[in-house]
């Protein structure tokens, strides 16, 4: 329904009445049931996920097939998501770094707001191999951290803490951006950071529900989210040391994040609680030409990006 500003008030009015009325009535009754509802994180709509996957899909296409570090996709991708962000009233900066004789880029985004001295951080790789589009590793996590900083904006989200947003070059040269970042903070920046979530492949087309063991805080908030929409997870424990959360817990910043499954094959169990294709891999594409736009499940895409959602919203708040 759409209402006009004061027909809005009056109705928030009226809902105040009925729900005064409605716990009148209900005093003395045993609480409702059920498990404590979730804090208030937005939901990220996926269809925007997707239409960011599909940006980066074409900006590879134009550019060789590719989006890998040190080649005109990687630039144009960093581009499409810094325009973004500038016209949604984020802080960019591009740092630059090279590598194997070539250029590299991060893209820093900051929202404006909340204590610095407490910065919740959330990242993507956003570099693929040379062998592909990578849509998968890692368009899916770098779409959905986009979205996911567009929301903030949209909702005009006033968080507690401060918000940082990352997307990383060179991943795929050994997290070579991540460390080049983490290694210029300076010590008192560095320990600014009260967490660090990393989002790379997020959207595998045989999906698996991995969440990272690293520290108990943000593994539980990350947990309770999939409690709550009943889906079941599993530690992540192929990945320690392979995506850009480790150069953040070498140096000592909490870290956390969330994985559907790279070239290691679904076992019969994990078919048998999460659906796909047992005896096949979580992500038969990976570091592939086949890394497309349809080597994406929706559904992983959309869990994963609200988790993320809720993550960030509650460890900011
Ligand atoms: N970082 C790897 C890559 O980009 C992907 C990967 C494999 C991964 N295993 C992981 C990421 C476990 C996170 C956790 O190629
Ligand atoms: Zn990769």
């Amino acid at each position: 329904m759409k209402l006009p500003v004061s027909g809005r008030a009056a109705a928030a009015g009226a809902a105040s009445i009925v729900m005064l009325l409605t716990i009148g009535s209900t005093a003395g009754a045993a609480p409702a049931p059920g498990p404590a509802p979730l804090a208030a994180a937005p939901d990220i709509p996926v269809a925007n996920v997707k239409a960011h996957l599909a940006q980066l899909q074409s900006i590879a296409t134009a550019n060789g097939g590719n989006r890998a570090h040190g080649r005109a996709g990687y630039k144009a991708s960093l581009d499409y998501a810094k325009a973004k962000l500038d016209a949604a009233g984020y802080t960019t900066v591009v740092q630059q770094f090279t590598s194997s004789g070539r250029t590299g880029y991060n893209l820093i985004a900051d929202w404006p707001g909340g204590d610095t001295g407490r910065v919740v951080m959330a990242g993507s790789h956003l570099d693929s191999v040379t062998a592909g589009a990578g849509i998968n590793d890692n368009g899916s996590g770098s779409a959905a951290v986009l979205e996911l900083a567009l929301t903030v904006a949209r909702t005009g989200y006033q968080p507690t803490k401060h918000l940082r947003f990352a997307w990383w070059g060179a991943e795929e040269l050994g997290m070579v951006g991540s460390r080049y970042y983490v290694n210029n903070l300076s010590s008192t920046n560095r320990a600014r950071i009260s967490g660090y979530l990393n989002f790379d492949m997020i959207g595998s087309p045989n999906p698996g529900y991995f969440v990272y063991d690293d520290d108990p805080a943000i593994e539980k908030t990350f947990k309770d989210y999939f409690a709550g929409i009943g889906v079941p997870t599993e530690i992540e424990t192929e990945g320690d040391g392979r995506s850009d959360h480790a150069p953040f817990k070498n140096a000592g910043v909490p870290v956390g994040g969330l994985f559907s499954g790279a070239d290691y094959t679904k076992t019969a169990a994990q078919a048998a609680k999460w659906g796909g294709t047992a005896g096949r891999a979580f992500d038969r594409c990976y570091h592939s030409s086949c890394d497309t736009s349809a080597n994406i499940d929706d559904t992983a895409l959309n869990r994963n990006a609200d988790a993320a959602a809720y993550a960030v919203w509650t460890l900011s708040s």
